[in-house]
């Protein structure tokens, strides 16, 4: 609807101007409040600008737009873009949080949420939601993803896109959605960030690419190229990813951007000078250049020398003046700049209280012998450890909005939500300690957690004081926010051993201990599983983090978040994940035990520790055998699987009852399980429901070897369960 208008407006411009548009520098000094006399607004008033990021509040925003609108020769606003990643100043859990509450509507509201508020304080756009499936926790920004699968990542990138944008772009409280990173970043080699991917198309398509896809389908307004080659070319000059996928077959006609100096990057690459992969990067499909400033400075060059041509710069000037369009800035570039809203909309009592309560949600329960859990509300509470005094850390990575210390911590948490009912006793009993040396940790973005004054010895023994005069021990320990998230590879992913000690010695009290454990990617935590009877992962829970654990600890709400990535039992497992093939030797059952010339390691058992769908509730549940409706499948009707789910336990619960299926014969070989459905539903104690799934040949279809999409006749095996590893199965036959 906006073409004639965009085409108006590209006539008038100079290539100058054109590429001013597709430039996206960080906002740097004009935060700083000199707006006027920068660098930046100057190059924003010869219109060689087209949006800003990193640039917070409607007050700088208003007056970056004015100098943009009043100044540049066009007056063509600036859009402005944010990592509102998971919330803004009401700052939910990290998103691998967040996908284990496998809640859809309540994942689509966050975002909903995060977009009201962001939008209140100026911005426009979010560079939000990362879909990239990992399989591999020593990845550091396993934590802003969706876990390992890509059924369930697609259910959430839907979600997002939609509580971002809803229907109507233009309305002022939505922010344009910015998928990421295209392609495939979650798949770097030896989860080192920025490291080379390599991988089959069939992997690609089958079991990569949906959550990019399905944010597509939803209308998700851009996209950001991801820093990791494929096929050997950069995803930022890559044509066939930016071009022939995703424009000719999947039909996309927002605007592409870099990641931070993505373009650039490509030198390093090996790909040439900045000149070349300038040119490059916009042939390949790039339309705008996030901070390197190669499009700005050296695409005039390239269509003088005839390396590039007008019409592919004109195409993507076209594609962001339309995004500006149906943003609605230019009907009114100040329309995400009320101070009014900003006053009363963002970090709100209602908002607040959402987030505690999406926090509880998104706690995973591991273990919970003799029901050591919920604590009762009374007695003598030790709470020990060194996160749980802390605000700074609850809310996680990437939360550039977030009031850090206005964060609620485990303490303030516990202490609100019992009153004087118990009696809580604090000690922070160790450093988080990272085994990193101190110059590692300067280099670290956010804030650290400082090492005590005090030696260990002396934190330990205040520590084992409160602990020999409680009824029980909350240990509340794990890693620090910053040590998950971009550029936090690690390859031991063992709690860190100063804790472990202070965890082993608050064991030998003999107090029952509760781990709430703190941490952005799976641990490894076998011998955490083997000694301690409770163990609580909470992710980062967001602001509000510490009235959410108080709430599970307390049995206000029952845990009932579900695992999205499987955590092993050693490192050396990595890649370890559910929906794995079959091999030509696989194990079979030997209870662990090693066999030789079968697919399996000397000294760890295949099995995961928790494996992929895992997380216990304080009840319990019992699930009926499943009844079919019918065996034969046809390409046109239905068959409806169901289960009788009973809550046998003492306490009310929601439960995930999740649907895998096993293609049992292939032309390709087909994985051991594939998640294709879920339902999340509350039963009463002493209730049971029944939940029906239906199957169609859609859920059967999947990419082969021609990467056609299709289903293959024949046997397939339907699982239902608790877990991908605890389900009830039947056979069911596609006949075409
Ligand atoms: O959106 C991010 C991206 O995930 C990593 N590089 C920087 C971008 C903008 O801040």
């Amino acid at each position: 609807p906006f073409e004639a208008k965009v085409d108006s407006i590209i006539k008038l411009m100079t290539l100058e101007e054109k590429l001013g548009q597709l430039n996206l520098p960080s906002s740097g000094d004009i935060t700083t409040g000199q707006a006027q006399s920068s660098n930046i607004a100057k190059k924003i008033e010869e219109g060689k600008v087209g949006g800003l990021f990193n640039i917070k509040t409607v007050e700088k925003i208003r007056a970056v737009q004015q100098i943009a609108v009043e100044k540049s020769r066009l007056g063509i606003p600036l859009i402005f873009g944010m990592d509102v990643i998971h919330g803004y100043k009401t700052t939910f859990p990290i998103p691998l949080g967040l996908s284990t509450s496998w809640d859809m509507p309540m994942i689509e509201k966050t975002a909903r949420v995060a977009a009201q508020e962001a939008s209140a304080d100026g911005i426009n756009w979010t560079f939000s939601p990362m879909v990239d499936v990992s399989r591999d926790p020593r990845w550091g920004r396993i934590s802003e993803g969706n876990g390992e699968d890509a059924y369930l990542g697609s259910q959430i990138a839907k979600a997002m896109v939609k509580g971002y944008q809803q229907d109507n772009l233009s309305d002022n409280n939505t922010l344009m959605s910015c998928v990421k990173h295209f392609a495939l970043y979650g798949a770097s080699e030896a989860g080192r960030d920025y490291n080379t991917v390599d991988m089959s198309k069939i992997r690609m398509y089958n079991e990569y690419l949906p959550p990019y896809k399905a944010a597509i389908d939803q209308g998700v307004g851009s996209v950001m190229a991801s820093f990791n080659e494929i096929d050997g070319i950069p995803a930022t000059g890559n044509k066939w990813l930016l071009t022939d996928l995703l424009r000719t077959d999947w039909k996309f006609n927002g605007f592409v951007v870099s990641d931070y100096t993505g373009v650039s990057e490509m030198i390093d690459h090996g790909m040439g000078d900045l000149q070349q992969v300038s040119a490059l990067a916009l042939s390949a499909g790039t339309d705008m250049d996030m901070v390197s400033e190669g499009f700005l400075n050296t695409l005039k060059k390239s269509v003088e020398e005839h390396k590039i041509s007008i019409a592919e710069i004109d195409l993507a000037v076209k594609r962001i003046l339309t995004a500006k369009y149906q943003l609605g800035l230019f009907d009114d570039p100040y329309k995400y700049c009320n101070e009014e809203r900003a006053k009363t909309e963002i970090f709100t009592k209602e908002n607040k209280d959402f987030a505690r309560k999406v926090s509880a949600e998104s706690m995973v329960l591991l273990k919970n012998e003799n029901e050591t859990l919920p604590l009762k509300k009374s007695g003598t509470i030790a709470l020990i450890g060194p996160l749980a005094n802390t605000a700074v850390n609850m809310a996680g990575t990437w939360s550039v909005a977030t009031d850090q210390e206005k964060s609620i911590t485990v303490l303030d948490g516990l202490k609100s939500v019992i009153g004087d009912k118990a009696n809580i006793n604090y000690a922070k009993g160790s450093n988080v300690d990272y085994d990193l040396t101190l110059e590692q940790r300067g280099t670290m973005f956010g804030k650290d957690i400082p090492r005590d004054n005090k030696t260990d010895k002396q934190l330990l023994d205040e520590a084992l004081a409160i602990a020999n005069k409680s009824d029980v021990i909350v240990a509340t320990l794990g890693e620090a926010a910053e040590y998950s998230g971009e550029s936090s590879s690690r390859t031991n992913l063992d709690i860190p051993q100063s804790q472990k000690d202070l965890l082993n010695a608050l064991l030998k009290t003999g107090k029952p201990v509760v781990l709430v454990l703190f941490t952005g990617r799976p641990l490894v935590l076998v011998e955490e599983d083997k000694n301690v009877p409770a163990i609580l992962n909470v992710w980062f829970p967001g602001s509000e983090a510490g009235l959410a654990i108080a709430d599970v600890l307390f049995g206000d709400i029952n845990p009932s978040a579900k695992l999205t990535t499987t955590f092993p039992r050693h490192v050396g497992q990595i890649p370890l994940f559910y929906n794995h093939k079959n091999t030509g030797r696989p194990l079979g059952n030997t209870d662990g035990k090693f066999e030789k010339f079968r697919s399996n390691y000397l000294d760890v058992r295949n099995e995961p520790l928790y494996p992929f769908g895992y997380g216990l509730s304080y009840t319990t549940f019992k699930y009926s055998p499943i009844k079919l409706s019918k065996n034969n499948l046809n390409s046109t009707d239905t068959i409806t699987v169901s289960v009788d789910v009973s809550n046998t336990g003492n306490y009310d619960g929601k439960e995930v009852v999740q649907l895998y299926i096993r293609d049992l014969i292939g032309t390709v070989t087909r994985p051991v399980k594939e998640l294709k459905g879920f339902q999340k539903i509350f039963i009463k104690k002493g209730e049971t429901v029944t939940v029906d799934f239906k199957i169609s040949i859609e859920d059967l279809k999947f990419y082969n070897y021609d990467l056609d999409y299709i289903a293959e006749d024949g046997d397939f095996e339907i699982f239902v369960g608790t877990d991908s590893n605890t389900t009830r199965k039947a056979v069911i036959t596609l006949t075409q």
